[in-house]
């Protein structure tokens, strides 16, 4: 009996174990590639697309379809901009990016109006994470990857050690711009923008260089892989150690509690963080500063922080949080919308006069947990000249062809009441 174990039982681990690589390996490919820098998980366009095709945009935006003009097939075709022209992607600036502001029903341009735009609050925050990280392609870099690759692709042959000229021998060296030499109006790393660095431009492969030769390694142009992983390590802030990357809150949020808003986070890791201002914004741009919160002090296990908004603005409420630390440097978290209502609903319509048969833009805050509602647009005998359906937030709506004269947009709200604005429509 002991004898027929032994005999099986290499077989039976052998068999173990490679039933084990494999589900590993289904594992592994089925995550997408997620990358890790001291702990914390950064996304790549992989992990974006599995979020993508598991809400079936791709029915819509993938394999081949284009609809509105835009589809994530490749990297390349998911940052340009759709049908509607507005900037898909800034990298480094979630709040700015139309991706995210469409699929956070901040702003939209289209009119498709069903729900096939609406991601859950956790898929959204991984998106934003993802942006504000510079959107990469493959795994953030930090300066030493980078150095390494220059070194394998020969660069050092010529930018060594020259005073000189451009050399990426410290991370210091190779963000330094005061050079003089041909190129000295270009600068070879603009921090966030791969594609106004002129190292970048150099060696992409392109066939056009903005200033000089294009930069080839000893075996010809730079694979594209390293070309990709320079040009996301550009995008993502060409951070020169982990400590100088964006700090990642978990559980980042702002809620209307009964007229306040109450802001709350945790911090995972703190090191030498010195205070959060709390700074708000009624656009997402031109942020201000209302408030501040000491640190609670260095910790492995974290902290967690609560701090109010008592005079909200009626309307929109960006928040965000600028993280300093002791030694004065700083980052930014992600940025959160509040809509704070007043007791009454309210409407904006712009621009006025308006042209026929051109766009106008409705924002409409409801009174109550309203979502959505009817616009109408009424002659001056009462007529009801078009009905549409509209949405808490910003509306875009095509005007039908009118007659130059006097207009009243109506929205009705849940309680029976109609919202009144006077429109002078010009053709
Ligand atoms: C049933 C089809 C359909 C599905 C599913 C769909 N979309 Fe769209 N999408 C559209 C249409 C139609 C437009 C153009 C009108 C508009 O902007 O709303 C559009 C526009 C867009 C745009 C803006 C392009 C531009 O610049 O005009 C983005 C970005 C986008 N969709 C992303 C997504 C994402 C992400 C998903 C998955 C959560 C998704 N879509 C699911 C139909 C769809
Ligand atoms: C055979 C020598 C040689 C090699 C190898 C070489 N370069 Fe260059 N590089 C030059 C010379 C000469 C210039 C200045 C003239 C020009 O811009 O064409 C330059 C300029 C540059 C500049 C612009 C600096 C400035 O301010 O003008 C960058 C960035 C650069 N190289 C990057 C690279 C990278 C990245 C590699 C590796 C893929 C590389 N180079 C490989 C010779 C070389």
């Amino acid at each position: 009996m002991q004898l027929i174990l032994a005999k099986i039982y290499p077989y039976v681990l052998m068999k173990y174990l490679l039933t084990l690589l494999v589900f590993c390996i289904c594992l592994c490919h089925s995550q997408g590639q997620s990358c890790e820098i001291d702990g914390v998980y950064h996304s790549s366009f992989e992990d974006v697309k599995s979020i993508l095709n598991a809400n079936n945009c791709n029915s819509c935006h993938g394999n081949q379809n284009s609809i509105g003009g835009w589809n994530y097939d490749t990297y390349e075709s998911f940052l340009l901009n759709g049908d509607c022209n507005k900037k898909m992607i800034l990298h480094g600036d979630a709040s700015n990016s139309y991706f995210y502001r469409k699929l956070g029903g901040v702003d939209a341009c289209g009119e498709s109006g069903e729900n096939n735009h609406i991601f859950s609050s956790d898929e959204l925050s991984q998106i934003e994470s993802w942006i504000n990280f510079g959107a990469p392609e493959l795994c953030v870099s930090l300066y030493n990857d980078i150095r390494l690759t220059l070194d394998e692709n020969g660069c050092n042959s010529c930018h060594a050690n020259d005073p000189k000229s451009w050399r990426y021998d410290s991370y210091l060296n190779m963000i330094d711009n005061d050079l003089d030499d041909n190129c000295s109006e270009s600068i070879i790393i603009v921090k966030g923008n791969s594609s106004s660095s002129l190292l970048y431009d150099k060696i992409n492969n392109d066939g056009s260089v903005s200033c000089g030769d294009p930069m080839n390694s000893e075996s010809g142009p730079m694979s594209e892989n390293d070309v990709s992983l320079i040009r996301d390590w550009i995008n993502s802030g060409a951070n020169e150690t982990a400590a100088s990357l964006p700090v990642i809150l978990t559980n980042f949020s702002a809620v209307d509690i009964q007229g306040e808003i109450q802001l709350n986070w945790t911090t995972e890791i703190e090191i030498a963080t010195d205070k959060f201002v709390i700074e708000r914004s009624q656009t997402g741009q031109n942020f201000e500063s209302i408030a501040e919160l000491s640190s609670m002090g260095s910790s492995t296990i974290g902290h967690e922080y609560v701090m109010n908004d008592p005079k909200p603005i009626i309307g929109d409420n960006y928040y965000r949080l600028k993280i300093v630390d002791l030694d004065g440097s700083f980052n930014y978290s992600n940025i959160r919308l509040v809509r704070y209502k007043s007791g009454e609903s309210i409407i904006t319509v712009y621009p006025n006069p308006a042209v026929s048969r051109e766009r106008i833009t409705v924002k409409w805050l409801p009174r109550a947990d309203e979502e959505s509602t009817y616009l109408n647009i009424v002659d001056v005998n009462g007529q009801n000249l078009h009905r549409k359906i509209i949405f808490e937030g910003t509306n875009y709506i095509r005007l039908p062809y009118l007659l130059d004269g006097v207009y009243y947009i109506t929205v009705e709200d849940l309680f029976g009441g109609f919202l009144l604005e006077r429109v002078v429509i010009i053709n």
